[in-house]
C-alpha cells in the first residue's frame, strides 16, 4: 500500500491487519508535516512492513512487488491546494509514478490493482440529479486533472486487473488527523471559535466517513471476481450536503455557533452523487453519517484529543 501514513491510509491498513492471514507492506515518503504518524503505533506489528520511499523511486517499489496480491495505491499530492503549490511535483507524484507503478506491478504479476481517486472529477455537473460513475468527467483542478490521467491509463490496461475507487470527501477521526477536509473542519471551528467563515453555503458535495471509505476498499480487495475492471463510486447518495446543511446540522450541537457568509456565485465543484453501483455489485452499505462523524470529532475534540488543531501536520 503507498501513502501508507497518510489519512486513508493508516485507517485501511488496520483494517487489513485485522484479518490474521493478511501481511501489509507500507510505503510513504513521511516528508510532509504528518511524518508517519498514520502508522508509528503499527511500526513493530508482526505482519506490517514499512519502507519509507518515494513512490517516483521505480526501482525502490518493484522490488517490494514480488510476492505481493494485491497493491492499493493512494500515495499523492491531495487536494486542491496542495496540488497548486507544484504543479511538476504533482504530476510527477500523482501521475507519472502511478503510471510507473502500474507497469511495476503488471511486470510483477500483481493480481489487483486499487487505485484510489476522487469525485471531485465530477466537478460541477447538474445538481438536480445524481451524477452516476458513467457521467462525464469534468476536472477543475490540476489535482483532479491528475486522478483523470490515471484512470484514462487503467481504463485501456488489459493485462493487470485494476480497480478505480472514486470517494467522496472523506471525514472522521484516524490515525493521521486532517483538519483541511471540510465536515473535520467544521466541527473542530465550531466547537473551538464559535463562528464559521463559509463560502458558496449553497454548492454541493458528497461525504464519506474514513472508516468507511477503508472499509469499500477492504470490500474491493476481498471480492476481485466482482471489482476488477470496474469503478466505484464510494459513498452513499444520502450523504450529500450543502455547507449551509453542515452548518444547521453544528448548529443543532453547539447552539451558541454563529455563520459569516460569503456569496460567492461559482463554484469550481458542485455535485451530487450516486453510490448505488457499490450496493448493487459489492453489497457495500456505509455505517457512519456527516452528524455521526461530526458528533465523534466533537467527542475526541473534547477530550483532548487535538490539542493543536491549526498545527501543520493536521493540514496538507
Ligand atoms: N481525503 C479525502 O477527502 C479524499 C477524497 C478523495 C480521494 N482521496 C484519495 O485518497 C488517497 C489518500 O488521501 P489522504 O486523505 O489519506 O491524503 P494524505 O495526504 O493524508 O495521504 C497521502 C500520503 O501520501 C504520501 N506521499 C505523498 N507523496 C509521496 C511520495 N512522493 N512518495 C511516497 N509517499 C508520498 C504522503 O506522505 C501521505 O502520507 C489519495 O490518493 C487521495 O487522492 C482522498
Amino acid at each position: 500500500m503507498t501513502g501508507a501514513a497518510g489519512y486513508v491510509g493508516g485507517a485501511l491498513i488496520r483494517r487489513l491487519l485485522a484479518d490474521p492471514d493478511t501481511e501489509v507492506v507500507g510505503v510513504d515518503l513521511c516528508e510532509m508535516d504528518h511524518g508517519a504518524e498514520g502508522v508509528r503505533e503499527i511500526l513493530d506489528h508482526p505482519r506490517f512492513t514499512f519502507a519509507r520511499e518515494d513512490v517516483r523511486n521505480t526501482e525502490a517499489l518493484a522490488k517490494l512487488l514480488p510476492g505481493t496480491d494485491a497493491v492499493v495505491h493512494l500515495a499523492a499530492i491531495v487536494g486542491d491546494p496542495a496540488g497548486r503549490r507544484d504543479p511538476d511535483a504533482t504530476r510527477a507524484i500523482n501521475v507519472d509514478a502511478s503510471l510507473a507503478l502500474i507497469d511495476a506491478a503488471r511486470a510483477a504479476g500483481a493480481g489487483h490493482l486499487v487505485f484510489v481517486s476522487t469525485c471531485s472529477n465530477y466537478g460541477v455537473s447538474d445538481t438536480s440529479t445524481l451524477v452516476t460513475e458513467d457521467g462525464e468527467l469534468n476536472p477543475v483542478s490540476l489535482y483532479a486533472e491528475t486522478k483523470v490521467a490515471v484512470e484514462t491509463k487503467l481504463m485501456q490496461e488489459t493485462e493487470l486487473p485494476w480497480t478505480v475507487c472514486r470517494f467522496a470527501t472523506v471525514y472522521g477521526v484516524a490515525p493521521r488527523m486532517r483538519f483541511d477536509l471540510t465536515v473535520n473542519e467544521f466541527t473542530i471551528d465550531a466547537l473551538n471559535e464559535g463562528v464559521l467563515e463559509i463560502y458558496g453555503e449553497q454548492f454541493w458535495r458528497p461525504y464519506v466517513h474514513v472508516e468507511d471509505a477503508a472499509r469499500a476498499v477492504e470490500l474491493v480487495l476481498a471480492t476481485p471476481e466482482k471489482s476488477r475492471g470496474r469503478v466505484f463510486n464510494v459513498g452513499n447518495s444520502d450523504e450529500n450536503y450543502t455547507k449551509r446543511m453542515m452548518y444547521e446540522l453544528l448548529k443543532e450541537r453547539l447552539p451558541e455557533l454563529r455563520a459569516e457568509w460569503v456569496k460567492i456565485d461559482e463554484d469550481p465543484r458542485s455535485y451530487k452523487v450516486s453510490f448505488q453501483r457499490i450496493t448493487d455489485e459489492l453489497g457495500f452499505r456505509t455505517t457512519w453519517t456527516v452528524p455521526t462523524g461530526m458528533d465523534q470529532i466533537l467527542q475526541h475534540a473534547r477530550a483532548g484529543a487535538f490539542p493543536d488543531p491549526k498545527a501543520g501536520r493536521f493540514r496538507n
